[in-house]
């Protein structure tokens, strides 16, 4: 049976864009019955990129320097944009003014302002479907994590953390790049680059932050500029917030700790959450991405079961049940998500992806953390 095809162009083709070239490349590996994307357009201002594209995509039909080749061709439905943070304000909002349905990557807008006005334009077009990526809650791992919280298994919060962890920048003699820019980047710093990403499951389930506290540090102030010399390096590379929510299902409050670092020694994309409670405990860890910790409190021991749970994400796949699950992985199932969008009668999937309204509450964390650290004061988001 014929399913539905949804034609992608792509904007930037870079790390990111590589990626969901990549997941639509191997869209045969979800048993899904959701519709199947189709790299049909691809633009980025350095033409050195399309190689890969073209070599690899039969079916590519636009390609282009100018972005507005893709929102303008009648074969092109949706768009997945993945530029510098600068760029997010006028691409994402000349793409929904287009009707091309839009797949965003963080920070969703370089600030606070400029998401305002992406969703402005959101809001005059509800015929389009726009989302942001955001892969982690696709793991396997964080799925049973999700289950695990929304089945209550705390008892009363103790306490939450997640974080985003990086540790490239500890080498020292890494050249500046974009992301290290203040005006390409913006001025989160680390937060814009990584912030959503521990955020998402944090809001999806409810724990919007009532105050934030921030702990900002800039450790490598300067970096190579890749031609002999220095340049300065503005962008914070660590950032330890300490929030202050409340548990919609007791109204009880406690506290959440974000953390978003770029010098974290030893850490390679290490995504995590725990959650601590009186009546449980879980955890999970890109470090370890076969595992699922939890314990149940009981007495005054309490000991920690370790669960290798194999592949089982929210959408099957061919994997078989005793492999293991990757970033790729979790970037095909995130886009899987956004594939339901289209299904007749709407999204039908467990777990969507992160929606323009929680982009907004994640800029409002990030801009709390920057007044917090300017002021030294806990910031109110209530
Ligand atoms: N979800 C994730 O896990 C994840 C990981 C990394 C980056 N990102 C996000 O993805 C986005 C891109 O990051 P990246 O790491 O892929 O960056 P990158 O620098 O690797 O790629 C960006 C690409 O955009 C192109 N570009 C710049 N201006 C353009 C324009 N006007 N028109 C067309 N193309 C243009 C550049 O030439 C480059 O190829 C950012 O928003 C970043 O925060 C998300």
């Amino acid at each position: 049976m014929s399913r539905k095809e949804i034609r992608f162009g792509i904007i930037g083709l870079g790390l990111m864009g590589k990626e969901f070239g990549s997941a639509v490349a191997r869209w045969c590996h979800l048993l899904d019955d959701g519709p199947v994307p189709v790299l049909t357009g691809i633009c980025d201002m350095n033409e050195a990129s399309f190689g890969w594209f073209e070599d690899n995509f039969p079916s590519i039909e636009v390609t282009t320097t100018d972005y507005q080749d893709i929102l303008s061709s009648d074969i092109i439905d949706a768009v997945y944009c993945a530029v510098p943070h600068n760029l997010h304000e006028k691409l994402y909002i000349d793409i929904i003014k287009s009707g091309k349905h839009l797949l965003g990557e963080k920070p969703f807008g370089i600030d606070i302002e400029a998401n305002k006005r992406i969703m402005d334009v959101i809001q005059d077009s509800p015929s389009v479907i726009v989302k942001c990526n955001s892969e982690f809650p696709y793991f396997p791992g964080a799925k049973r994590m999700i289950d695990w919280i929304e089945g209550r298994n705390f008892g009363r919060l103790i306490e939450v953390k997640c974080g985003f962890n990086h540790s490239s920048d500890m080498d020292l003699t890494k050249p500046i790049n974009w992301k290290r820019i203040i005006e390409i980047n913006g001025e989160y710093g680390c937060m814009g680059d990584l912030g959503l990403h521990t955020h998402h499951i944090p809001l999806r389930m409810g724990w919007k932050p009532d105050s934030v506290f921030a702990e900002l540090s800039n450790i490598s102030e300067q970096r190579p500029d890749g031609k002999g010399g220095m340049a300065e390096c503005e962008t914070w590379d660590n950032a330890t917030l300490m929030c202050r929510c409340t548990d919609p299902g007791n109204g009880k409050s406690f506290p959440m700790i974000l953390e978003t670092k770029r010098m974290s020694p030893g850490d390679t994309n290490t995504w995590f959450i725990e959650v601590y409670g009186t009546g449980g405990s879980a955890r999970f860890t890109t470090h370890d991405p076969k595992a699922f910790y939890y314990l149940e409190t009981k007495g005054k021991e309490q000991g920690w079961t370790r669960v290798d749970i194999g592949p089982a994400s929210f959408l099957p796949t061919i994997t078989g049940g005793i492999f293991e699950f990757g970033f790729s992985d979790s970037f095909q199932q995130m886009l899987g998500a956004f594939m339901h969008e289209f299904k007749e009668g709407g999204s039908d999937h467990p777990f969507p992806n992160v929606s323009p309204e929680e982009t907004v509450w994640s800029h409002q964390i990030m801009t709390a953390a920057l007044e917090s650290h300017k002021t030294g004061k806990r910031v109110s988001l209530v």
